[in-house]
């Protein structure tokens, strides 16, 4: 089959791969239909990472099951499906606790937390790809209506983003009638709004420098907060009466930089302090490493930053963090999306078919004008 293979930093490749087979008696053989690419993507593509050269990349998947394996009782041959980016076994202690982010047994020993085509996330290979190979499938499949083929775009959204976009929200402590602040106006950003609204938020500051990212913020509501203008926490200050949003999200993560890009990693956490105010909540969904060799400065190397920790605490904020657990979450927006309630395919820019994926992974990382969210169609 054909995969979009990483070879090195910026360097990926439409190449041949074995078609993957059922290797376990519950395994599921998942023909991809809709697969993204993710700002998580990037940080690998950049060489951020171990990714290992040779492996296939893709963590948010939708398509039809192809195959099952003979411990398979909840799936069918062309059921549609949405996979969570997180691989879990459904029966270890974090799973059955709903923490299926931390499954136990989807990564090596003493690890936590798989993924398909994910550094240090455990062996599974991704979905940017004609099929997957799908552990658990019981657990990891999530059936999807029969409007899946119709709204594929939007569903495909369930994967990662759109609960990542949901569970910030959660981790921040949200409440109806709350105003927050999103720092990242990229795809987790703006569903991280888009969660917002849906809940009830009275206001919804998203803070970012792109244009076209910003514009489609508005489009839903949000205030746009352009950082390359002015100091964004004073603009927050501003839009709260001088009290700080009630809550606060980070949808950058540790490549945050200044408008001019220049990485700064401290700079979302810090802003967020400032910009959230006595008591508030601060939910972190944008990914730091305990190691990054590849940072400019000192500290970042070893996974630190210079934290605001004295402000933090005077402020009496609680700060909550991590992978998203998609399962927590899904069935909820899918039927969400069903109903006609959510619709978080507002932000994709881009459907092209698998073999143009080096081209678009160059522009989205990039950036580039309107280049806001990609969808690769293996089938076309
Ligand atoms: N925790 C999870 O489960 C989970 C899931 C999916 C993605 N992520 C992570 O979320 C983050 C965002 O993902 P994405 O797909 O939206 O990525 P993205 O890179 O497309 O978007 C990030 C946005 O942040 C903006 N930005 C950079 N520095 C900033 C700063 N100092 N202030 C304000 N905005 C700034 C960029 O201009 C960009 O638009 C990434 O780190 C990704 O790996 C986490
Ligand atoms: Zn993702
Ligand atoms: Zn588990």
């Amino acid at each position: 089959m054909k995969a979009v293979v990483y070879r090195g930093p910026r360097d990926v490749r439409v190449e041949n791969v074995p078609d993957p087979k059922i290797e376990r008696p519950t395994d599921a053989i998942v023909e991809i239909k809709s697969t993204n690419i993710c700002g998580s993507d990037l940080h690998m593509f950049e060489g951020r990472t171990d990714f290992e050269a040779g492996r296939v990349f893709g963590h948010e998947n939708l398509g039809q099951v192809k195959e099952v394996g003979p411990a398979v009782e909840r799936l069918e041959v062309g059921d549609w499906v949405c996979m969570p980016f997180n691989v879990s076994c459904g029966h270890c202690r974090n799973c059955e606790k709903g923490l299926t982010a931390y499954c136990l047994n989807a990564n090596e020993p003493g690890l936590a937390g798989g993924a398909y085509g994910f550094a240090d996330m455990g062996p599974w290979q991704g979905g940017q790809a004609e099929y997957l190979r799908v552990p658990w499938a019981d657990f990891n499949c999530l059936k999807l209506p029969p409007d899946a083929e119709k709204k594929q775009n939007d569903y495909v959204m369930v994967a990662d983003i759109f609960p990542t976009g949901w569970h910030v929200t959660r981790l921040a402590g949200l409440c109806p009638g709350d105003a927050v602040v999103i720092y990242g106006c990229g795809p987790v950003g703006l569903m991280a709004a888009h969660s917002a609204m849906i809940q009830g938020a009275c206001k919804v500051m998203v803070v970012d420098r792109h244009p076209d990212r910003l514009k489609l913020a508005e489009s839903i509501g949000a205030i746009a907060i352009d950082d390359s203008k002015g100091d964004p926490v004073q603009q927050v200050l501003d839009e709260t009466h001088g009290k700080g949003a009630d809550v606060g999200c980070e949808c950058v993560g540790y490549q945050c930089h200044d408008p001019a890009g220049k990485e700064v990693p401290n700079a979302t956490m810090n802003d967020l302090v400032k910009s959230v105010k006595f008591t508030g909540g601060i939910g972190v969904v944008g990914v730091f490493v305990p190691q990054d060799p590849g940072a400019a400065d000192k500290l970042a190397k070893k996974g630190e930053i210079v934290f605001d920790w004295g402000m933090c605490w005077f402020k009496g904020q609680h700060i909550a963090t991590g992978q998203c657990n998609v399962k927590a979450y899904n069935r909820q927006l899918r039927d969400l999306i069903h109903a006609g309630r959510a619709k978080p395919s507002f932000l994709v820019s881009h459907e092209i078919e698998l073999g143009k994926a080096p081209d678009a992974y160059q522009h989205f990382d990039a950036r580039d004008h309107g280049w806001t969210k990609v969808i690769l169609k293996p089938g076309k």
